[in-house]
């Protein structure tokens, strides 16, 4: 593959894109990072996802690193220099690099942040995943207090997902204080007597841009929605479950624990969301 990418201000071949080893994202996890998808060649939610960025960069005073009206333009650049038709485009914003490392933040006169953004073509709409369903299991939510804020501190769920592909599962929901906060790169839902339940937002949890999208479909075709925290007990005795996320959408979950849901196929809910999700989003992509 040669994509062409973006690295402060210049589209370069990704072979040739350079950051310093001084980036404060590469020394101190110091950045924040958004994932937009892709479907036919445009951009679904992408106010949502320049929305949180600017709020993910206030609340660590990041100073600002391009213009919303800019990140559109390079978004779509993107896209078109790379021929995008599904899948998504990862951007990252650091705190720049400064000459040498130090735990304490640079001057913004001096240091500005690095902004990174490459494509990743993927299918996104027909995937095996949504026929089939995910296996989840539960592990210990033990990440920083603040995952409102969408840092690039990504060790522990990538653990959490191979702690999940060790046990012959597909992702895993952490648990903290005895609920579920949410899936290692997703939110997490249960389906009760046809209500749809998800915890409720707070520092625990990223606040999903695909969960706001999902849960106003859901509400305007009169589903009932109680945002709340829930036990993986809860969750076992669900009559469906599901996830959501930038990048899969809406997708179904099939097993807690090892327990499975319904008839341990894909529930209904979960289908019908995944339908108004992807029909609804194609309708208002830019
Ligand atoms: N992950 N919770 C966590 C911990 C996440 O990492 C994500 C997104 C979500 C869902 O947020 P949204 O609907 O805005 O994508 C919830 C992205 C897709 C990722 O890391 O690849």
């Amino acid at each position: 593959m040669d994509r062409i990418v973006y690295v402060n201000g210049d589209y370069v071949p990704e072979t040739e894109a350079k950051v310093s080893v001084f980036d404060r994202g590469f020394l101190m996890a110091d950045a924040v990072y958004e994932v937009t998808s892709v479907i036919d060649g445009k951009l679904i939610d992408f106010a949502g996802h320049a929305v949180r960025l600017e709020r993910s960069m206030k609340e660590l005073d990041m100073p600002e690193a391009i213009s919303m009206d800019d990140l559109l333009a390079v978004h779509r650049e993107l896209i078109a220099r790379n021929d995008l038709v599904e899948g998504m485009i990862y951007l990252q914003v650091t705190r720049g690099a400064p000459s040498d490392r130090d735990f304490v933040f640079p001057d913004p006169e001096e240091t500005k942040p690095t902004v990174v953004l490459f494509t990743q073509a993927k299918s996104l709409v027909e995937t095996p995943a949504a026929e089939k369903g995910l296996k989840i299991i539960s592990i210990d939510d033990i990440r920083w207090g603040r995952r409102d804020i969408k840092t690039v501190q990504l060790l522990y769920p990538s653990m959490g997902k191979m702690m999940a592909k060790a046990a012959g599962a597909d992702d895993a929901w952490m648990v903290e204080d005895g609920f579920v906060t949410e899936g290692t790169s997703n939110n997490a839902y249960i389906v009760k007597d046809g209500k749809i339940i998800t915890r409720h937002l707070g520092n625990e949890i990223l606040h999903g841009i695909t969960r706001a999208a999902v849960l106003r479909f859901a509400r305007e075709a009169q589903m009932v929605v109680e945002e709340r925290s829930f036990t993986m007990e809860e969750a076992k005795e669900a009559d469906e479950a599901f996830v959501t996320s930038a990048s899969t959408f809406v997708m179904p979950v099939v097993s807690v624990d090892g327990v499975s849901l319904g008839d341990g196929l894909p529930g209904p809910v979960a289908k019908r969301l995944r339908e108004i999700y992807i029909e609804e989003s194609r309708k208002v992509a830019v």
